[in-house]
């Protein structure tokens, strides 16, 4: 019987042996063999990349972390996953995977910030070249793709400002110039976006985020396709990139909710949208929620719904009452790693933007992010209104 996702987050992982609805926490480093032939003909199956039920050493994980992997192969719809103590290091482990010396890697200009510093800082000492692309024009992508190009790296939507891009596009440009394509797809994740099916190479996710759900772990994980898989391997095995057993269990317990967080942050974050569009100091909305924008026709094209992440533009002459209409929030937490359960504001200094190329904004234009979480929205919208009026 083919089941839906939903079905398969809640079955996904039982403990057949010991009876259990979850899988085991089995913190391992040694891993025992009856004999050294076993130990052997064990090696060479993981060596060829079989499906193994456990492995030969801790640092490549336990049954816990297999089983982890195994949910997000079919929700990613992936040829493999691999997974990271952060969602950075899965960031890292994309990049570093498939880029040589000598390499360019063609990034979109709205990316995380610590991407940007890996790729201007990092890269840089390694003579791999970073050159940056309007995110608002392919043209531009296009334009910066030369024949030292190895990857081409998207972040969708921006990180801050929002931009949506032509996924679609830019995997078949890449495919015809043989190109290796990665995206961070951590706003929407593989629940409401597949990049691995659209055509895309690699697919990082901070796990920290929505697939955990809690705000009280830390992973990465990064979904890949046939075609990179060896060469992520081959840089997994050597970097000693690994997540505890732990810390997957955490992973594994929040995903069994995704479904229905994911649908409630995006219910929860159109019905604070609508009261936010009457509000007078609120000028602009970085949201797919406006059926005629270009944003939003490029979000609908690739995703089935949207998460709890936006960011919202405030006029003022007074940087400082805007900082006081955060201060103010009662029930959104100043602070960073959106995607628990919570809500959350910050005033997006250089400190969240980084280097922008492409982007400026206005004299007297405060951009800020909120995280709707999974309160009830009469709450939210009270506390923000309240706050509101500290806008001079
Ligand atoms: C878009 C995006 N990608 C990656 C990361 C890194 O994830 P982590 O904090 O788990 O290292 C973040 C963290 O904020 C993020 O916002």
């Amino acid at each position: 019987m083919k089941k839906s996702i939903k079905t398969f987050l809640k079955l996904a992982g039982k403990d057949m042996i010991a009876r259990s609805a979850n899988p085991a926490i089995v913190r391992a480093s040694t891993i025992y063999f009856k004999t050294m032939q076993e130990m052997r003909n064990h090696q060479k199956k993981i060596s060829k990349g079989k499906n193994v039920a456990h492995w030969d050493y801790g640092r490549q994980g336990s049954q816990t972390t297999i089983q982890l992997q195994n949910i997000l192969k079919e929700l990613e719809q992936s040829y493999s996953v691999f997974l990271t103590q952060t969602g950075f290091g899965a960031v890292a482990l994309a990049i570093m995977s498939v880029c040589r010396p000598g390499d360019e890697i063609v990034i979109s200009d709205c990316v995380y910030r610590p991407t940007q510093k890996l790729t201007t800082q990092l890269l840089k000492e390694f003579n791999i070249n970073a050159i940056w692309y309007d995110p608002n024009s392919f043209e531009d992508l296009k334009n910066k793709v030369t024949k030292k190009t190895k990857l081409i790296y998207v972040e969708n939507p921006g990180s801050n400002t929002f931009e949506f891009q032509d996924l679609g596009k830019i995997v078949s440009f890449a495919k015809k110039k043989n190109i290796f394509t990665a995206i961070d797809n951590t706003w929407g994740t593989a629940y409401f976006f597949k990049p691995i099916k659209l055509g895309f190479d690699l697919s990082i996710t901070s796990a920290t985020k929505y697939y955990s759900g809690h705000s009280d772990v830390m992973a990465g994980t990064l979904a890949v396709s046939k075609k990179v898989y060896k060469k992520v391997w081959w840089y997994n095995h050597l970097s000693g990139y690994r997540l505890s057993a732990d810390d997957a269990y955490l992973v594994i317990r929040g995903i069994r909710t995704l479904d229905l967080r994911m649908n409630k942050h995006h219910e929860n974050t159109l019905k604070i949208i609508k009261w936010l569009t009457k509000q007078k100091k609120i000028s602009e909305i970085l949201y797919p929620y406006k059926p005629s924008s270009k944003n939003y026709k490029l979000w609908k094209k690739y995703y089935t719904g949207a998460s709890g992440l936006l960011g919202i533009v405030i006029k003022s002459k007074s940087k400082s009452s805007v900082y006081k209409f955060i201060n103010s929030l009662k029930l959104f937490g100043i602070g960073y790693s959106w995607g628990g359960y919570s809500s959350l504001g910050v005033y997006n200094d250089p400190v969240e933007m980084g280097d922008r190329r492409f982007f400026k904004i206005k004299k007297n234009n405060h951009l800020l992010r909120l995280h709707i979480g999974l309160e009830d929205t009469n709450d939210l919208i009270s506390d923000l209104k309240n706050a509101l009026k500290k806008v001079k």
